[in-house]
């Protein structure tokens, strides 16, 4: 594996720990860091609680990324966040069009797009996200959606190493996992897809990643990490899944 796809394992908090909760949290997660030399960490609070973890973060192997952003850079978006304030409060990652903006907050592939190009142009690396509903995945539609998801965006990717996320919507928060050999076979689709940039872009399955699972995804050739989200909320976990990638 070459090191720019060294392995990546971030959080997404989602909306939890949106405030002085934070602190210890992220505390306790660069504590863990200190052992891992050979894995990247990234934590998604809630943009209330980001100065916090930045503050917490600081001078440490634990990078910070907003879960969300818009287009933007300012005006009169009453409620929303650009990649410049992101930059700002001390991100250097962003997640775009998580399955829950696309399904609860009705953001489209235009949409995701457009986001990359923001985060992009702000200096923030994307996680952008893709991943077929049970639905899709029942009619066989699977690698036809991801495809689609994918393709929406990539040529704005165009000299740039970002982060994809694959992540099955049937799996999140469900316990359900994606066995190694499914994530297998829609990582090395999404590789192939990339062309030139297949080698300097980070792939990374989510879906009810845990620690006792975590070494098999990630031993899968083309997973290149893991985007967490209820097991980021302990530290423990957390640890137990990045010290997996560690191998
Ligand atoms: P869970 O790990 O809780 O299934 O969530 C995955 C996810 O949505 C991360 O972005």
């Amino acid at each position: 594996m070459n090191s720019i796809r060294r392995p990546l394992i971030a959080g997404n908090w989602k909306l939890f720990h949106g405030g002085l909760s934070a602190t210890p949290l992220a505390q306790a997660v660069v504590a863990i860091s200190r052992e891992l030399d050979a894995v990247d960490l990234v934590l998604c609070p809630p943009f209330t609680a980001l100065p916090l973890v930045a503050i917490a973060c600081h001078n440490s192997r634990v990078q910070v990324g907003g879960q969300n952003l818009y287009p933007k850079d300012q005006g009169a978006f009453t409620g929303e966040v650009s990649a410049p304030m992101l930059r700002d409060v001390g991100c250097k990652w962003v997640i775009v069009g998580h399955s829950e903006r696309r399904q609860l907050f009705g953001e489209t592939d235009v949409g995701v797009r457009e986001k990359t190009v923001a985060a992009l142009a702000g200096g923030l690396i994307p996680i952008v996200c893709v991943g077929e509903t049970l639905a899709e995945r029942e009619a066989g539609k699977t690698l036809q959606v991801v495809e689609r998801q994918v393709r929406a965006f990539l040529d704005v990717l165009a000299g740039h190493s970002v982060a994809i996320a694959y992540e099955p919507v049937w799996a999140i928060g469900t316990g359900k996992n994606a066995g190694p050999a499914e994530a297998e076979e829609v990582h090395a689709a999404i590789r192939s897809w990339l062309g030139d940039l297949a080698d300097r872009t980070r792939i990374l399955y989510g879906g009810s990643v845990k620690p006792d699972n975590a070494a098999a995804l990630l031993g899968c050739a083309n997973v290149d990490g893991a985007l967490v989200g209820g097991a980021s909320l302990d530290a423990a976990s957390f640890g137990g899944i990045a010290r997996a990638a560690q191998g």
